[in-house]
């Protein structure tokens, strides 16, 4: 690991909004602890964004919703602490984000825990010919069937059309029902919602180089 990197996640265990485990060790982590149902000391419903990098869409749905707690999950603390400062500075105590592989989440949250999921331009794994590592795979929404409430809906965005189109197939079943979805999500009426006006480093980064963003809303 670079020098630059690990500077920052030595960082980020001084912020509170990010639990983490001490090594890299996820099992342990898991089997020690698990997430605290109180942390947020209040009863509001809860967002997860799943592989949430920097925390752009985390944070910002956190400003316009005090009223409701967020969570960003990712393995990368490095990239988390960019929206954990953000937080801290803002003073937004609806959010936290958790350094966990998503492979682990039906361990360390709640069963039902959360009433709404983004999943934010995943890594679209396009050369595998099974699609197992792909977050909308049949393995991912086994485990978020488990930690989503029945009723709970779920956004995916990518820029990817294989990672689309492999999702339009395997999301419906195991519970999940597609209520929506565009290969255009910018094109379409849709300007002025939460997952058009919240953009995602990735998005920009797609966004500049001219690249259509596909869209899947999901419910369990
Ligand atoms: C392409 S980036 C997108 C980041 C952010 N959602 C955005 O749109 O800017 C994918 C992110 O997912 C995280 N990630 C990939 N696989 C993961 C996994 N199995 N568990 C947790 N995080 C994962 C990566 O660390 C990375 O930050």
């Amino acid at each position: 690991m670079g020098k630059k990197k690990q500077i920052k996640y030595a960082a980020a265990f001084e912020l509170p909004n990010i639990i983490q485990p001490r090594t890299l060790d996820f099992k342990s982590f898991i089997l020690d602890s698990s997430f605290d149902a109180s942390y947020f000391g209040n009863g509001n419903p809860v967002t997860v964004e799943l592989g949430c990098g920097k925390g752009e869409f985390t944070v910002g749905l956190a400003r316009r919703y005090p009223d409701r707690n967020f969570i960003g999950v990712d393995v990368k603390s490095d990239r988390m602490m960019a929206g954990a400062s953000i937080a801290m500075t803002e003073g937004l105590a609806n959010v936290c984000f958790v350094r966990l592989r998503i492979e682990c989440i039906a361990a360390f949250f709640p069963p039902h825990f959360f009433s709404e999921g983004y999943i934010t331009f995943p890594d679209p794994h396009e050369s595998m010919e099974n699609g197992k590592r792909r977050l909308t795979s049949r393995r991912f929404l086994g485990l978020y069937s488990q930690v989503f409430a029945p009723g709970s809906t779920l956004h995916l965005k990518t820029d990817s059309a294989a990672l689309y189109e492999f999702s339009r197939e395997s999301i419906p079943g195991h519970g999940f029902k597609v209520l929506q979805h565009t290969d255009d999500l910018h094109g379409t009426d849709a300007e002025g919602t939460d997952i058009t006006s919240i953009l995602t480093t990735y998005e920009k980064r797609y966004l500049a180089v001219g690249k259509t963003i596909k869209y899947i809303r999901f419910v369990l």
